[in-house]
């Protein structure tokens, strides 16, 4: 098998801040009432243009490149992860032109907020079988597309932004372990689907407490599942970067496996939750603000609508 590099980093948010007290003039909430429940401040939304994925995806896409020096035309693959294309056909394709990637191949991958973590597993195992030397991964949403803005159990939730990473073929292998599921069972607590009265897609749909439940059980086990299989310790890993959902969520999962706090990566109070985007959003702060170095032993678990879940243990850098 090829050895695996995952390096490269970029992210896009969109100008317009949206904030609790913002959303508190359109619906019966309150700042006090979003943070304590969730941890989120502010979120931030992207112009209704049709063109509005691919605009995010492309930046975030050609921040990772420069942070590695590989060209657009060295890339094999673009693995767009997204719920929410500009176009059903898949929106990979264009992100593929406007990067002006010649030579790649590119197609879309649906999987919710599990959707960046299942591609970079997607992405890791063309390179383990030498099929591929370079794929950029992207996770992109504009879920405010979707949001009924007159429910509050949802619309205090969500944000829009793309991240970005590189896979490569590497030197020595940084992947040290990976695990992913489904339960169809579970569809009717999170979806968004096909309405022929509206001929269009309902709002989201969102069961909170029972998702809540199904991300503080299933996280930590997928978590204590690969530490296993790599034979490590919880404390051995530098950083925990979890599917930005909820505050809460990420504290319990810390607290049950006694990892500390500073360890938990954090920036839901300032990006809300932003699907498939947020794990690599997360990411590129934390390399950019030096936290996150080259050897740095990344744990990182997606979980959402499917339901899905899945994580993925490597060294960056
Ligand atoms: N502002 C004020 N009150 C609100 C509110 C809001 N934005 N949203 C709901 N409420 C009210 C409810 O109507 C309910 O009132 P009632 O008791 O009079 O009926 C009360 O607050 C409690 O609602 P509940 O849904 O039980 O709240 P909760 O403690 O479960 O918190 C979530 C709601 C959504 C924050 C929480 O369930 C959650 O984070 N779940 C996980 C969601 C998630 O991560 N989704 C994405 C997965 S990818």
């Amino acid at each position: 098998m090829m050895a695996v590099r995952i390096w490269g980093h970029g992210a896009a948010l969109p100008p317009l801040v949206l904030t609790n007290d913002d959303l508190a003039h359109k619906v019966d909430t309150s700042d006090e009432w979003i943070f304590t429940r969730t941890g989120i401040k502010e979120r931030r939304i992207m112009p209704q243009t049709p063109d509005a994925l691919v605009q995010l995806a492309v930046e975030a896409g050609m921040q990772a490149l420069t942070s590695t020096g590989v060209a657009p035309q060295e890339l094999d693959l673009i693995l767009l992860t997204s719920s929410t294309p500009d176009d059903l056909f898949g929106s990979a394709a264009q992100v593929q032109q406007r990067l002006g990637a010649t030579r790649s191949v590119a197609f879309d991958l649906t999987a919710a907020c599990s959707g960046f973590v299942f591609g970079l597993i997607t992405a890791a195992q063309f390179i383990q079988a030498g099929t591929f030397r370079h794929i950029l991964v992207v996770g992109a949403d504009v879920l405010s597309r979707w949001v009924d803005w007159q429910d509050r159990r949802t619309c205090i939730l969500f944000g829009d932004g793309a991240g970005a990473v590189l896979v490569s073929q590497g030197a020595e292998n940084n992947l040290l372990g990976f695990t992913m599921a489904t339960d169809g069972k579970g569809y009717e607590l999170l979806n968004l689907p096909y309405d022929p009265d509206r001929s269009g897609f309902a709002p989201i749909y969102m069961n909170g407490r029972e998702v809540y439940r199904f991300a503080v059980t299933k996280v930590p086990e997928t978590i204590e599942a690969i530490l296993q299989t790599a034979q490590q310790q919880p404390q051995d890993i530098d950083w925990y970067i979890l599917h930005q959902a909820n505050q809460r969520i990420i504290e319990a999962v810390g607290e049950r496996l006694g990892v500390e706090s500073h360890r938990m990566v954090s920036n839901i109070a300032q990006v809300g939750n932003t699907s498939a985007a947020s794990i690599p959003i997360a990411l590129d702060e934390y390399v950019r603000a030096g936290k996150i170095r080259a050897g740095d032993k990344i744990m990182a678990v997606g979980f959402g609508a499917g339901l899905s879940w899945g994580g993925i243990l490597f060294q960056w850098g």
